[in-house]
């Protein structure tokens, strides 16, 4: 990426889940499908294949979506940047997942900087305002990261052992530019030498925590244990859990969050034990034109995906296999809401927030103005 970051705040990861070689005109990124299993990475050239990157879930996870989006709409302007490619291109990436409104913050972001402009200077300005956001990602998360690491670092004062974080899909480094957010915490106290555990919910039906989380946590020497999503109230029951992090794919006024399926439950398993429950949210997830989590639009996906699961077979083939009996049908939501009244607080860049309209308001008074 063109922009640099201070040093601190670059992922040491040796993986980046979206690459922009110098001013390359294309960005690469690893095809998120064909994990943990094999290190597949796809070159975008064009703006058609962006937003099937996204709509087929080559890449996912609000943040990287929106990065994703907003290269796609420079690599749209590149092939024409007339007021009407413009537009078409736009509503062609707004329109290939819902949910995350970091696609349309990054969309809206990027048009808004070259509508003004003449057609000849669009493209360069959204090449230099998608890096912007993609360098902007991985800042915000670092601060994230800072944020919660304040949180681990209490928990380990007050107890012996590992500090046990649950975490559900992947909202780590693979669905950002870098870092995670609900990972960030943990990555930043495991390079500080703070013991800590991460269970890992295996994220039915497309298994985002089994594939991504755990792979991961793996690359960083971070210790792990998969579990079913079911077991997340056992798991607290029993005391194995100190705090909980996910992420977030949008955020209302009111604090409500909306994030992979199955959050709720370990939102409700979580105050029913008394576990503390955050939701790390970087502020581009934040929608304040939405004032309570039912007005979110919630994804639903092909039922085969619930269906089916797939795995690699003995021989080192990516299979799909049947679950159910032929006819079965299947509902596959892909987002919940977590009412605000069950989050602790909400890690943002700026700090520790409490999930309500004051909260949020008071910590983010020109986006609530
Ligand atoms: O369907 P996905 O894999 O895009 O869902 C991803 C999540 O729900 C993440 O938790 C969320 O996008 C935050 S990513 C930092």
């Amino acid at each position: 990426m063109a922009i640099a970051l201070p040093s601190e705040s670059t992922d040491p990861a040796p993986y980046r889940a979206l690459t922009r070689n110098g001013n390359e005109r294309a960005v690469e990124i690893i095809d998120q499908r064909a994990l943990p299993h094999a290190r597949v990475t796809i070159r975008l050239a064009d703006a058609g294949a962006a937003a099937m990157a996204i709509r087929k879930m080559w890449v996912r996870g609000a943040p990287l979506i929106g990065a994703v989006g907003a290269y796609g709409l420079a690599l749209a302007l590149d092939a024409d940047a007339s007021d009407a490619a413009l537009a078409k291109a736009h509503a062609v990436l707004d329109s290939t997942r819902p949910t995350a409104v970091n696609r349309r913050w990054a969309l809206d972001r990027v048009r808004a900087v070259v509508s003004p402009l003449a057609e000849d200077a669009r493209a360069d300005a959204a090449w230099r305002e998608a890096d912007a956001i993609a360098t902007e990602d991985v800042a915000i998360n670092h601060a994230i990261g800072l944020h919660g690491l304040e949180l681990l670092r209490d928990i380990a004062r007050r107890k012996s052992g590992p500090v046990q974080v649950m975490t559900h899909c992947n909202a780590g480094a693979l669905a950002t530019c870098g870092w995670g957010t609900a990972t960030a915490p943990v990555f930043l106290a495991h390079r500080e030498g703070i013991p800590v555990h991460v269970w890992v919910s295996e994220t039915r039906p497309r298994l985002q925590g089994a594939n991504l989380t755990a792979w991961e946590l793996g690359q960083r020497g971070v210790p792990h244990t998969l579990f079913v999503d079911g077991a997340s109230g056992l798991l607290m029951r029993r005391g194995d859990v100190d705090v909980v992090f996910v992420g977030a794919d949008r955020v209302a006024r009111n604090g409500d969050v909306c994030n992979k399926i199955g959050t709720y439950d370990k939102a409700l398993a979580a105050a029913d034990n008394g576990v503390p429950f955050y939701a790390a949210v970087p502020s581009p997830t934040l929608d304040f034109a939405l004032a309570a989590g039912d007005a979110i639009p919630i994804e639903t996906r092909e039922p085969g995906e619930v269906l089916g699961v797939t795995g690699r077979d003995d021989y080192g083939q990516t299979i799909t296999v049947m679950l159910t009996p032929p006819g079965t049908h299947a509902v596959n939501y892909a987002f919940d809401v977590t009412p605000a009244r069950l989050v602790t607080g909400l890690i943002t860049e700026r700090g520790i927030v409490r999930a309500t309209t004051e909260g949020l308001a008071a910590r983010f008074p020109e986006r609530a103005a």
